[in-house]
């Protein structure tokens, strides 16, 4: 029996530029689609789960992509493209987490991507 991933890549699949119409397909369920496509055959898949989520509360900076995971500070990235670049480094920045022991991402340290656009950092849960 395998365990569960101890990480989780959260993507908002409800996500739209301001102005989109709401009955148009989501820019964050385009991203989500793209990373879930890549995530199928990902060596990491096993650390890091993929969770579509509606509404991480940045809909006005979508779209937003998050990272949590063990004694970690949570992440909440915004302002992300739907496409296949911004899907490619996602998982690389779900692996550079799950990699690290303080969960910690340097900004000079992540992918081009996710070099900005962070709308939170909260601390892990003090236990
Ligand atoms: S709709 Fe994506 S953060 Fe609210």
């Amino acid at each position: 029996m395998s365990e569960l991933p101890s990480h989780t890549l959260h993507i908002c699949v409800t996500c739209r530029p301001k102005g989109a119409s709401p009955d148009a397909v989501r820019d964050g369920r385009l991203l989500f689609e793209a990373v879930a496509a890549l995530h199928a055959e990902w060596p990491a898949r096993d650390q890091v789960a993929l969770n579509g989520v509606e509404c991480m509360s940045g809909c006005d900076r979508a779209c937003t992509v998050a990272l949590s995971g063990p004694g970690k500070p949570s992440y909440l990235f915004c302002d992300k493209a739907p496409t296949p670049e911004t899907a490619a480094a996602a998982l690389d920045l779900a692996a550079q987490y799950a990699a690290s022991d303080t969960g910690v991402l340097m900004r000079g340290d992540r992918p081009g991507p996710f070099r900005s656009g962070i709308l939170a950092k909260i601390p892990p849960a003090a236990l």
